[in-house]
Parts: structure tokens; C-alpha cells; sequence
């Protein structure tokens, strides 16, 4: 088991959290589960068996470089959105072979290192297009003559039922090419030798709980994939992108990768390789934010739990008024109410939760917020200078630290010594 109360202590593993939290010092922390990422992936493995399929974690959901190396060693490639987070893949020994880099807007520099490395890379757009193949004439001027493997980003027009922020693949949706925009993006790979079309590409969105929009997009995109095989395009994959959502609110009826799978099948042209790109579903639930408790206010009749942990530390709540579970790592038997769980930053929209029934905790007792392994730590900043937090890993009886937290030098320093550009 990975995050459970036993004898009313919060265990990640084998660790009691409280005596973690006293050990360390060093609030708030992220704290991951090593078994609870394992069997995340076997969960997708075991839906994937028998096809010919890949596991394609997207970085963008926890970019920690320990867990990425776990990820790499379970057998997952790697989908990018930045060439920072294509270098931070090589630093965790992916090879380029097994990474895809994705986005809408990728910068000149940026291409021509997923070129330099023979990542496959997806066109999104015309200029996208003239980017890659410009790099790819770059590439082959400095006598490195391989063909560039590209996927076409389809925008398949489907609306997920999710927070607007975070569905990708509808109509007015920056990402993706529209399915009548298709024939100019074809006729022009035709006359690219050096990029090879291999695929096409979707993503609906993310924390997705109907699998019947990956149904939808299966069926659209088999039926695009034989319309450009008819052009002579040799494809060999269908990409489907990421998505599952996780049961965040503790329904116990969040669909897992077997039923997603379930949804495909059938719709699926054997001869494609499936490629999925999970990264909530992967390490969401692996992760818990650790907090302490700063005090407990009162305005009026409306009663707050101040914390040490922030929207700096995790944005969900305040960006998409996401809802996560929230409880005490230590016994409490204060009186129980209503309360908002807030933290420190001058900001109205600064809360992990609201109203929820809790017993009322003394200072500095340990406060957990579950299911912030996926864009938790990734999307933290130090606004109102709250330093990112610091990373840990337990892994059976062992614990390790991962990341160690920003430190006010790190923000500081980097703003000085101040230089003159012009005039030189
Ligand atoms: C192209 C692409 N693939 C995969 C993902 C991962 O999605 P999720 O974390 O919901 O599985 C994203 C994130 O939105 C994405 O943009």
C-alpha cells in the first residue's frame, strides 16, 4: 500500500509521515511513492499487453529526475513539450528513439535539437512544419542525411467534459490542425524527402472521466490514418495522447487504463502501433503535498486552516478550482468544523480546499494533500518569494531525498550583478 493511516499516522510505505515531517524540517514537501508509481505503469502495461503499443510519459505532468529514471527503467518513453525537458530526458537516460516532442509552439533552437537527437517530433502547425523541415536541411548540410520522423497533431474537434483550461483538442483550441487543413500539410511533406510522415497524433485534454471521447477520437483518427495511407503515406502510428483523469474525489469510479484501452478496442487498425502518453495517470496519485499547520483563524463565523503550504506550492485549486483530499498525518481530536485550508500568499484565490469538515488541528500539525504527484511540484513558482518546496521518495523502508528545496539564494541572486546591454 502506498499512502494509508495506520493507527491514525499517515505511511507512505513502510514510513510513518509525522516522523518524516520532524526528521526533515524542511516544510512544506512533495513525497512520492515508488510502488505507487510501479503499479501505475504495470496498471497501463497490463491493459497494453498484446498490442504493439507504447507507454510515452508525459514529462510536462512531474519532471522530477529520479522519477524519470524509475519511469525510463519501467519501460516508458518520454513525450516533451520544451528542449529543456528534452535535455532533462538524455540527463535521465532516455534514448531518443523512445521520446516525441510535442507542442504548439516550438522555438527554431528547440527543433533542431530534437532533429540533432532523431527524436520524432509533431507538426502543429504550417510554421511548425517549415521549422522542422528547415532544421531537417540544416541537419543533413552538416552531413547527418536521416530523414526526420514526424506525426501529424490532428485537432479532432471533441469536448471533453473537463475544466476549459485543460481540453486541448476542440475546435477553437490553440493546438493541432484542423482535419480540412490536412491536404497543404500533406501536398507539402511530399515534396520534403527529409521528413518522413509516420502518424498522426490527438489529445483531447486531461483529467478525463468519460472513455467515450477516446472512442470517438480512435474512430476519426483510423478513418484519417486510411484516407492519407491512400496518399501513399506509410503510417505506423496512431497517437492518442494522455488524459485520464484520477479519482481526485475519492468516487471510486474513475475509469482505469484497462477500461480506456476497453473503449479502443476494436477501433483500432491492427497494423498501427498505439502510442499513449499518460502523465497524470501515472504519477498523480503516487504524490501527496506535506504541509504544517501555521494556525487556525477565525472571521466571523467562517473558520480558516492556515498553512505553510501554498498556491505557490500547488496552483490546482486557485488555477482550475481542482479539489483535493486533504487530512491530518498525526491524530487530531480538536472540535471539529467547517473549515477553508489556506495558505500564506497575498492572494484571495490562495487555498487548498474549502469547506471541509475537520477536527481543529493545534500549530505545526502535519497537514497532507493527496493526489498532487502530477502538476503539483511542476507548475510551483516562488511567488511572494515561497520557495519551491523540496522532493522526497520513499521506497519500501527507505526514504530519499529527490530535490532539494529552493533556497532564497537561488531567487535572489539570480537577479544581480545587474550588466548594461546598450549602449555598449
Ligand atoms: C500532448 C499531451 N500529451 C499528454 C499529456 C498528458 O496528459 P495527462 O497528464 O492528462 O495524462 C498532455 C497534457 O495535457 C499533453 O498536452
Amino acid at each position: 500500500m502506498s499512502f494509508h493511516i495506520r493507527d491514525r499516522y499517515l505511511y507512505c510505505e513502510g514510513i510513518n509521515v509525522k516522523d518524516l515531517q520532524n526528521a526533515v524540517q524542511n516544510s512544506p514537501f512533495y513525497l512520492y511513492s515508488a510502488a505507487q508509481l510501479r503499479a501505475n505503469v504495470a496498471a497501463y502495461a497490463e491493459a497494453l499487453a498484446g498490442l504493439p503499443a507504447r507507454i510515452s510519459y508525459a514529462v510536462k505532468a512531474n519532471g522530477n529526475l529520479t522519477l524519470l529514471r524509475i519511469l525510463r527503467n519501467l519501460g516508458c518513453g518520454a513525450t516533451l513539450v520544451s528542449g529543456n525537458e528534452l535535455r532533462l530526458a538524455l540527463l535521465a537516460g532516455f534514448d531518443p528513439a523512445d521520446m516525441m516532442f510535442n507542442g504548439n509552439g516550438k522555438r527554431r533552437d528547440e527543433v533542431a535539437l530534437a532533429v540533432q537527437h532523431g527524436v520524432t517530433v509533431n507538426i502543429d502547425s504550417e510554421f511548425d512544419l517549415e521549422h522542422i523541415a528547415a532544421a531537417s536541411h540544416a541537419a543533413a548540410a552538416r552531413g547527418a542525411a536521416r530523414p526526420v520522423d514526424v506525426l501529424l497533431r490532428v485537432n479532432p474537434d471533441i469536448r471533453p467534459d473537463v475544466h476549459p483550461y485543460v481540453a486541448t483538442g476542440m475546435r477553437d483550441s490553440k493546438f493541432g490542425i484542423r482535419a480540412e487543413q490536412l491536404p497543404w500539410f500533406l501536398d507539402r511533406l511530399k515534396g520534403e524527402p527529409l521528413l518522413r510522415l509516420v502518424g498522426l497524433h490527438c489529445h483531447l485534454g486531461s483529467t478525463i472521466k468519460d472513455v467515450q471521447v477516446f472512442h470517438d477520437a480512435t474512430i476519426l483518427m483510423g478513418d484519417l490514418t486510411s484516407s492519407i495511407r491512400q496518399q501513399g503515406f506509410e503510417l505506423r502510428y496512431l497517437n492518442l495522447g494522455g488524459g485520464l483523469g484520477i479519482d481526485y474525489e475519492r468516487t471510486g469510479e474513475m475509469p482505469t487504463p484497462q477500461a480506456l484501452l476497453d473503449a479502443l478496442r476494436g477501433q483500432l487498425p491492427d497494423d498501427l502501433t498505439l502510442i499513449v502518453e499518460p502523465g497524470r495517470s501515472i504519477v498523480g496519485n503516487a504524490g501527496v503535498l506535506i504541509c504544517c499547520v501555521t494556525g487556525v483563524k477565525r472571521n466571523g463565523d467562517k473558520h480558516f486552516i492556515v498553512t505553510d503550504g501554498s498556491m505557490a506550492a500547488l496552483i490546482r485549486p486557485a488555477l482550475y478550482s481542482a479539489y483535493h483530499q486533504i487530512g491530518f498525518v498525526e491524530p487530531v481530536n480538536g472540535e471539529p468544523r467547517v473549515f477553508d485550508i489556506v495558505g500564506p500568499v497575498c492572494e484571495s484565490a490562495d487555498f487548498l480546499g474549502k469547506a471541509r469538515m475537520l477536527p481543529t488541528p493545534h500549530e505545526d500539525t502535519g497537514l497532507v494533500v493527496y493526489d498532487a504527484g502530477a502538476y503539483g511540484y511542476a507548475m510551483s513558482s516562488s511567488y511572494n518569494l515561497q520557495l519551491r518546496p523540496a522532493e522526497y521518495l520513499v521506497d519500501g523502508d527507505r526514504v530519499m531525498q529527490i530535490r532539494r528545496a529552493e533556497t532564497f539564494e537561488d531567487v535572489a541572486l539570480a537577479q544581480s550583478p545587474l550588466s548594461v546591454i546598450m549602449p555598449q
